[in-house]
């Protein structure tokens, strides 16, 4: 454990322990940087070490209580691993998030079934491992929460990411399965759907189309805020879902899109106050 509290938030998560997979880039990174913030103790569990060591030590630099841990979503063993390490790291364990995702870009026929098998492991049967082997842990609690990283993804189509596509329509189903068959436990779980945010995922997502620029700015015409999202945006929407601020909400997931999935058809022509003064 590196660091020992923090002055900085609301404290509304103090004496939680989270364990978030996917914690070493994009949202899981500002999602482990905002819940230390807040005072919970934090597992960064992803399977790129270095980059996951350095969060971790960005956050511990800042007074929080982290420490990484090096897991493969994918792995049975190395979830379960991961969150017996936690709980017993920290005496316990209230809050999963599983934010850890990839994309494959192409068309269905063209597949391989490896990507198909990996796709739906990271995004998905990741989930399953992470109930199964957090329960024991959370039912020592009177409440726990589980936050879900679906995507706008989850409630409309795009073109050429199949598997992404079907895979983020099961987190959501799934969450809500979850929290029916859990309430009885304590355990609260959503979803949240985020739209284009601006993390590596969605740069190197960009860097899959022929003018990465040009087809950022075309999407994000789209979007009536007509900016994107970034991480801090969507850990916000996950602080919600971990705390007593949403007492009462379970089952359901909350969009952070900008607006973009508001209207069938939207261009932002006018520039809006959130592109000349982004938060
Ligand atoms: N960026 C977007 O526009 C966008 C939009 C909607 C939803 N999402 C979802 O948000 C989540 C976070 O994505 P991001 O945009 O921050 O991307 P990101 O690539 O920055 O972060 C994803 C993290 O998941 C980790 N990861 C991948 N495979 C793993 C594995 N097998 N085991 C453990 N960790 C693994 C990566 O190492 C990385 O740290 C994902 O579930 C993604 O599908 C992203």
């Amino acid at each position: 454990m590196r660091g020992e509290g923090t002055s900085m938030g609301r404290q509304l998560l103090k004496d939680q322990t989270a364990w978030i997979s996917g914690g070493a880039s994009g949202m899981g990174e500002a999602i482990a940087a905002l819940f230390a913030q807040e005072g919970a103790r934090v597992a960064v569990a992803d399977v790129q070490e270095e980059r996951g060591q350095a969060v971790a030590e960005r956050i511990a630099s800042a007074g929080g209580q982290v420490f990484f841990s090096l897991c493969n979503v994918t792995q049975e063993a190395q979830v379960r691993g991961s969150l017996d390490q936690t709980a017993a790291r920290f005496g316990g364990l209230q809050i999963v998030v599983n934010c850890a995702g990839i994309v494959h870009v192409g068309p269905l026929h063209e597949y391989a079934e490896a990507d198909w098998e990996l796709l739906m492991g990271v995004n998905l049967k990741s989930i399953y491992f992470s109930l199964k082997h957090a329960l024991p842990h959370l039912r020592r609690h009177e409440r726990s929460y589980m936050v879900n990283i679906g995507s706008v993804g989850s409630l409309i189509s795009q073109g050429l990411t199949p598997a992404y596509i079907a895979s983020k329509h099961a987190v959501l189903g799934l969450s809500r399965s979850i929290a029916l068959d859990y309430a009885v436990d304590g355990l609260r779980c959503n979803c949240i759907c985020p739209g284009i945010t601006d993390t590596p995922m969605l740069r190197y997502h960009l860097s899959t189309t022929p003018d990465p620029d040009a087809t950022l700015a075309a999407r994000l015409r789209r979007v009536p805020l007509g900016v994107a999202m970034h991480p801090p945006d969507i850990a916000r929407a996950a602080l919600y879902f971990s705390c007593d601020d949403s007492s009462g909400v379970t089952g359901t997931s909350l969009v952070v899109d900008g607006g973009y999935i508001a209207a069938a058809e939207w261009e932002t022509t006018t520039p809006t106050q959130f592109m000349r003064n982004p938060s």
